[in-house]
Protein backbone atom coordinates (compact mmCIF):
# COMPACT_ATOMS: atom_id res chain seq x y z
CA UNK A 1 0.00 0.00 0.00
CA UNK A 2 1.18 3.19 -0.63
CA UNK A 3 0.63 4.99 2.18
CA UNK A 4 2.72 1.94 4.00
CA UNK A 5 5.64 2.52 1.65
CA UNK A 6 5.83 6.75 2.40
CA UNK A 7 5.59 5.80 6.47
CA UNK A 8 8.61 2.88 6.04
CA UNK A 9 10.77 5.07 3.55
CA UNK A 10 10.32 8.28 6.08
CA UNK A 11 11.14 5.86 9.42
CA UNK A 12 13.88 4.22 7.32
CA UNK A 13 15.56 7.47 6.09
CA UNK A 14 17.62 8.37 9.06
CA UNK A 15 20.87 7.64 10.35
CA UNK A 16 21.73 3.73 11.29
CA UNK A 17 19.28 0.84 11.57
CA UNK A 18 15.73 0.87 12.57
CA UNK A 19 15.44 -2.19 13.93
CA UNK A 20 19.48 -2.51 14.46
CA UNK A 21 21.62 -5.18 12.55
CA UNK A 22 21.04 -7.70 15.01
CA UNK A 23 18.97 -10.93 13.67
CA UNK A 24 15.87 -11.78 15.35
CA UNK A 25 16.24 -13.44 18.57
CA UNK A 26 14.25 -15.92 18.06
CA UNK A 27 16.00 -16.55 14.17
CA UNK A 28 19.35 -16.77 15.79
CA UNK A 29 18.27 -18.99 18.40
CA UNK A 30 16.57 -21.43 15.97
CA UNK A 31 18.94 -21.52 13.68
CA UNK A 32 20.51 -24.58 14.59
CA UNK A 33 17.61 -26.58 14.50
CA UNK A 34 16.52 -24.38 10.81
CA UNK A 35 19.69 -25.71 9.37
CA UNK A 36 19.60 -29.19 10.60
CA UNK A 37 15.88 -29.52 9.33
CA UNK A 38 15.72 -27.36 6.20
CA UNK A 39 15.24 -29.38 3.17
CA UNK A 40 17.52 -26.60 1.27
CA UNK A 41 19.50 -23.69 1.28
CA UNK A 42 16.56 -21.00 -0.91
CA UNK A 43 15.27 -18.33 2.04
CA UNK A 44 12.78 -16.20 1.24
CA UNK A 45 12.81 -12.88 3.90
CA UNK A 46 9.36 -11.53 3.68
CA UNK A 47 9.11 -7.71 4.32
CA UNK A 48 12.64 -7.29 5.03
CA UNK A 49 13.02 -3.76 6.03
CA UNK A 50 16.86 -3.07 6.26
CA UNK A 51 17.71 -6.50 5.93
CA UNK A 52 18.83 -8.18 9.31
CA UNK A 53 17.37 -10.74 8.91
CA UNK A 54 18.67 -11.68 5.41
CA UNK A 55 22.05 -10.94 6.04
CA UNK A 56 22.19 -13.42 9.10
CA UNK A 57 20.96 -15.93 6.68
CA UNK A 58 23.02 -15.50 3.86
CA UNK A 59 25.76 -15.71 6.10
CA UNK A 60 24.57 -19.11 7.07
CA UNK A 61 24.67 -20.39 4.17
CA UNK A 62 21.36 -19.55 2.75
CA UNK A 63 20.52 -18.06 -0.82
CA UNK A 64 18.25 -15.04 0.13
CA UNK A 65 15.53 -13.37 -1.65
CA UNK A 66 14.14 -10.74 0.51
CA UNK A 67 11.13 -8.46 -0.42
CA UNK A 68 9.99 -5.17 0.61
CA UNK A 69 8.13 -2.05 0.04
CA UNK A 70 10.17 0.10 1.31
CA UNK A 71 12.92 1.40 -1.61
CA UNK A 72 14.82 3.04 1.17
CA UNK A 73 15.08 0.01 3.20
CA UNK A 74 15.95 -2.37 0.79
CA UNK A 75 18.73 0.15 -0.67
CA UNK A 76 20.32 0.14 2.83
CA UNK A 77 20.15 -3.66 2.96
CA UNK A 78 21.84 -3.85 -0.31
CA UNK A 79 24.50 -1.59 0.81
CA UNK A 80 24.86 -3.28 4.38
CA UNK A 81 24.98 -6.97 2.50
CA UNK A 82 27.43 -5.70 -0.66
CA UNK A 83 29.91 -4.31 2.67
CA UNK A 84 29.68 -7.68 4.14
CA UNK A 85 30.62 -9.22 0.42
CA UNK A 86 26.82 -11.49 0.47
CA UNK A 87 24.64 -12.00 -3.07
CA UNK A 88 21.21 -10.92 -1.89
CA UNK A 89 18.28 -10.60 -4.23
CA UNK A 90 16.23 -7.72 -3.12
CA UNK A 91 13.04 -7.03 -4.87
CA UNK A 92 10.61 -4.22 -4.01
CA UNK A 93 7.15 -5.64 -3.57
CA UNK A 94 4.04 -5.06 -2.33
CA UNK A 95 3.14 -7.82 -0.49
CA UNK A 96 -0.68 -7.37 -0.29
CA UNK A 97 -2.08 -9.67 -2.51
CA UNK A 98 0.99 -10.99 -3.58
CA UNK A 99 1.89 -14.66 -5.20
CA UNK A 100 5.16 -16.11 -4.70
CA UNK A 101 5.86 -17.49 -7.79
CA UNK A 102 9.24 -19.24 -6.85
CA UNK A 103 9.91 -22.21 -4.13
CA UNK A 104 11.72 -21.78 -1.28
CA UNK A 105 13.02 -24.25 1.90
CA UNK A 106 12.65 -21.50 4.23
CA UNK A 107 10.15 -18.49 4.64
CA UNK A 108 10.74 -16.10 7.62
CA UNK A 109 8.20 -13.42 8.35
CA UNK A 110 9.09 -11.46 11.17
CA UNK A 111 7.17 -8.14 12.59
CA UNK A 112 5.08 -8.15 9.64
CA UNK A 113 1.35 -9.73 9.59
CA UNK A 114 -0.62 -9.72 6.58
CA UNK A 115 -3.41 -12.68 7.44
CA UNK A 116 -3.93 -13.77 3.48
CA UNK A 117 -0.40 -14.16 2.90
CA UNK A 118 0.32 -17.16 5.23
CA UNK A 119 -1.45 -19.71 2.98
CA UNK A 120 0.40 -18.18 0.42
CA UNK A 121 3.80 -18.90 2.32
CA UNK A 122 2.97 -22.65 2.95
CA UNK A 123 2.37 -22.82 -0.55
CA UNK A 124 5.72 -21.60 -1.52
CA UNK A 125 7.69 -23.98 0.75
CA UNK A 126 8.95 -27.05 -0.65
CA UNK A 127 7.84 -30.40 0.80
CA UNK A 128 9.13 -30.67 4.37
CA UNK A 129 10.18 -26.84 4.10
CA UNK A 130 9.89 -24.15 7.53
CA UNK A 131 8.33 -21.07 7.97
CA UNK A 132 8.43 -18.82 11.02
CA UNK A 133 6.89 -16.12 11.87
CA UNK A 134 7.08 -13.77 15.17
CA UNK A 135 4.98 -10.89 14.83
CA UNK A 136 3.15 -8.66 17.57
CA UNK A 137 0.22 -9.31 19.17
CA UNK A 138 -2.32 -8.02 21.12
CA UNK A 139 -2.27 -7.05 24.72
CA UNK A 140 -3.08 -5.17 27.00
CA UNK A 141 0.82 -4.54 27.91
CA UNK A 142 1.36 -3.42 24.10
CA UNK A 143 3.07 0.67 24.92
CA UNK A 144 3.03 2.00 21.44
CA UNK A 145 0.04 2.90 19.26
CA UNK A 146 -0.54 -0.27 16.36
CA UNK A 147 -3.23 -0.82 13.93
CA UNK A 148 -5.39 -3.51 15.29
CA UNK A 149 -5.45 -5.05 11.94
CA UNK A 150 -1.32 -5.54 12.35
CA UNK A 151 -2.02 -7.49 15.69
CA UNK A 152 -2.57 -11.09 16.48
CA UNK A 153 -4.93 -12.36 18.98
CA UNK A 154 -4.58 -14.21 21.55
CA UNK A 155 -4.14 -17.53 20.40
CA UNK A 156 -4.83 -16.79 16.90
CA UNK A 157 -1.27 -17.97 15.35
CA UNK A 158 -1.42 -21.44 16.47
CA UNK A 159 -5.35 -21.74 14.77
CA UNK A 160 -4.13 -20.63 12.03
CA UNK A 161 -1.45 -22.87 11.74
CA UNK A 162 -3.30 -26.11 12.80
CA UNK A 163 -5.10 -25.14 9.64
CA UNK A 164 -2.27 -25.92 7.23
CA UNK A 165 -0.69 -29.05 6.68
CA UNK A 166 2.13 -29.81 8.97
CA UNK A 167 3.66 -29.62 11.56
CA UNK A 168 4.18 -27.22 14.52
CA UNK A 169 7.26 -27.76 16.24
CA UNK A 170 7.76 -24.93 18.26
CA UNK A 171 4.85 -22.03 19.22
CA UNK A 172 4.94 -19.70 21.91
CA UNK A 173 3.13 -16.01 22.86
CA UNK A 174 4.75 -13.70 25.75
CA UNK A 175 1.97 -11.31 25.86
CA UNK A 176 3.25 -10.18 29.10
CA UNK A 177 6.81 -8.85 26.93
CA UNK A 178 7.82 -5.19 26.65
CA UNK A 179 7.05 -6.13 22.57
CA UNK A 180 4.08 -8.64 22.94
CA UNK A 181 4.66 -11.38 20.27
CA UNK A 182 3.21 -14.38 19.16
CA UNK A 183 5.66 -16.59 17.16
CA UNK A 184 6.05 -20.26 15.19
CA UNK A 185 8.12 -22.33 13.54
CA UNK A 186 6.47 -24.62 11.44
CA UNK A 187 7.18 -27.69 8.67
CA UNK A 188 5.45 -27.74 5.77
CA UNK A 189 4.29 -31.90 5.25
CA UNK A 190 6.88 -34.08 3.11
C1 LIG B 1 8.44 -3.73 11.46
S1 LIG B 1 9.24 -3.75 9.89
C2 LIG B 1 9.95 -5.37 9.94
C3 LIG B 1 11.21 -5.49 9.13
C4 LIG B 1 11.91 -6.84 9.22
N1 LIG B 1 11.03 -7.96 8.99
C5 LIG B 1 12.62 -6.98 10.54
O1 LIG B 1 12.09 -7.65 11.45
O2 LIG B 1 13.70 -6.42 10.68
C6 LIG B 1 7.85 -3.97 8.79
C7 LIG B 1 8.24 -3.97 7.32
O3 LIG B 1 7.09 -4.24 6.52
C8 LIG B 1 7.22 -3.52 5.31
N2 LIG B 1 5.89 -3.40 4.70
C9 LIG B 1 4.81 -2.74 5.19
N3 LIG B 1 3.77 -2.89 4.36
C10 LIG B 1 4.20 -3.64 3.31
C11 LIG B 1 3.58 -4.16 2.14
N4 LIG B 1 2.30 -3.91 1.84
N5 LIG B 1 4.33 -4.90 1.29
C12 LIG B 1 5.63 -5.16 1.56
N6 LIG B 1 6.27 -4.72 2.67
C13 LIG B 1 5.56 -3.97 3.53
C14 LIG B 1 7.81 -2.19 5.74
O4 LIG B 1 8.43 -1.50 4.69
C15 LIG B 1 8.80 -2.64 6.84
O5 LIG B 1 10.09 -2.85 6.30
Amino acid sequence: MKTDRIKWNQRYDAEGMYLGQRPSPFLSREIKRILRLAPGKRALDIACGEGRNSIFLAQQGFLVTALDISEVGLDKAATWAGQEGLQIDFQQADLEGYRITERFDLIVNFNFLLRDLIPEELRALSPGGLLIIDTIMESPHLSAAHNPAYLLQAGELRRICEELEGEILFYEELPGDETPTARVLFRKSA
